[in-house]
């Protein structure tokens, strides 16, 4: 099996590390994709840098920014970031031939009607993975916890594709990974969106790890108040619901108390965040289900405020 994983993110490394360490048979290969030139070069000197409590590795993976490398792969899992996928894909796919799969792990849910927005030919896979994965540096990925990585489609896959995604589940699990096929990858995806929408814009808001939400009541309260608001969202939209929402959301902020979370380091590093991935959706759910979503629209509102500013700021300091 060919495999190209796009984006040496936290997730994407983290991939590209485990599936490397036990690469099973010289029929599996794998490629990493960075559109950063200067950095793929980096990175494939350097190579990849895997810590676990245990210590580090650093494993020899060729990065490469030359997007033919993908053109003879037969799975592209696109780590990218959700506001970046579509621009990724307009780059790739004219270089893809319709057997290879595509499998896309993003946060958030807006992402799911990629396959009608860019008129993609065949079903394309999903992902959510709840591992606990932060980037310290380029190419430098702490595995910090175990989760669970789920696969499915959201429409009937060609019988080829089905194959190839049961293939990649079984390199995944021989990797040391927990994974798992659904038949109901949405409401997987809405799952992890809950726990995401508690967490992220408050930790990022308030400059919080995970675990400190807890300890406030303020940050607390909101958190019950956005995943329940998100749950009435989910439960209009016809989403199963199999495990409670903001219990869910309450235990992973205990189990990754020390975690700096995804939109927390992205307001570290002035980055866009996901907002309009992951609250900004549930928002624009909830109107089309006629439920109002207040707590999600202010909470969004202020993330964004807050990249507006930081914009500003790095303006600012180029104009300087
Ligand atoms: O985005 C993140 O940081 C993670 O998905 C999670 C689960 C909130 C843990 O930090």
């Amino acid at each position: 099996m060919r495999i190209a994983i796009v984006g040496p993110g936290a997730l994407g490394c983290l991939f590209a590390s485990l599936f490397f360490q036990k690469k099973q048979s010289a029929e599996n290969s794998l490629w990493l994709l960075d559109h950063n030139q200067e950095r793929a070069a980096l990175l494939t000197a350097q190579g990849i840098i895997y810590e676990t409590d245990k210590g580090q590795e650093r494993y020899p993976i060729s990065v490469s920014s030359d997007l033919q490398a993908i053109s003879s792969t037969d799975i592209v899992l696109f780590c990218v970031k959700s506001q970046n996928l579509a621009g990724c894909l307009h780059s790739c796919l004219p270089l893809l031939s319709p057997q290879t799969l595509l499998v896309f792990l993003q946060n958030g849910i807006s992402h799911l009607d990629i396959q009608e927005r860019l008129n993609l030919p065949t079903a394309p896979a999903f992902a959510s993975s709840s591992e606990g994965a932060t980037l310290l540096g380029s190419g430098h990925v702490l595995h910090a916890g175990r989760g669970i990585t789920y696969l499915g489609f959201l429409k009937s896959p060609t019988e080829r594709h089905q194959q190839q995604l049961a293939e990649l589940a079984r390199i995944l699990q021989k990797a040391g990974l927990n994974v798992a096929l659904s038949q109901d990858i949405r409401s997987q995806l809405w799952a992890k969106l809950f726990i995401n929408a508690g967490i992220n814009p408050l930790t990022a808001l308030y400059n919080r790890t995970n675990g400190q939400l807890l300890t406030s009541c303020a940050a607390r309260g909101r958190l019950k108040n956005i995943v329940h608001e998100a749950e009435t969202v989910a439960r209009a939209c016809g989403i199963t619901i199999s495990v409670d929402p903001l219990q869910a959301t309450l235990a992973i902020c205990k189990s990754t108390a020390k975690n700096i979370s995804s939109m927390l380091q992205d307001r570290r590093h002035q980055r866009p965040t996901e907002i309009d991935a992951i609250n900004g959706a549930i928002v624009r759910e909830g109107k089309m289900a006629g439920i109002a979503t207040p707590f999600n629209e202010e909470v969004m509102q202020q993330i964004k405020k807050m990249e507006e500013k930081y914009n500003q700021d790095t303006t600012r300091t180029e104009a300087i």
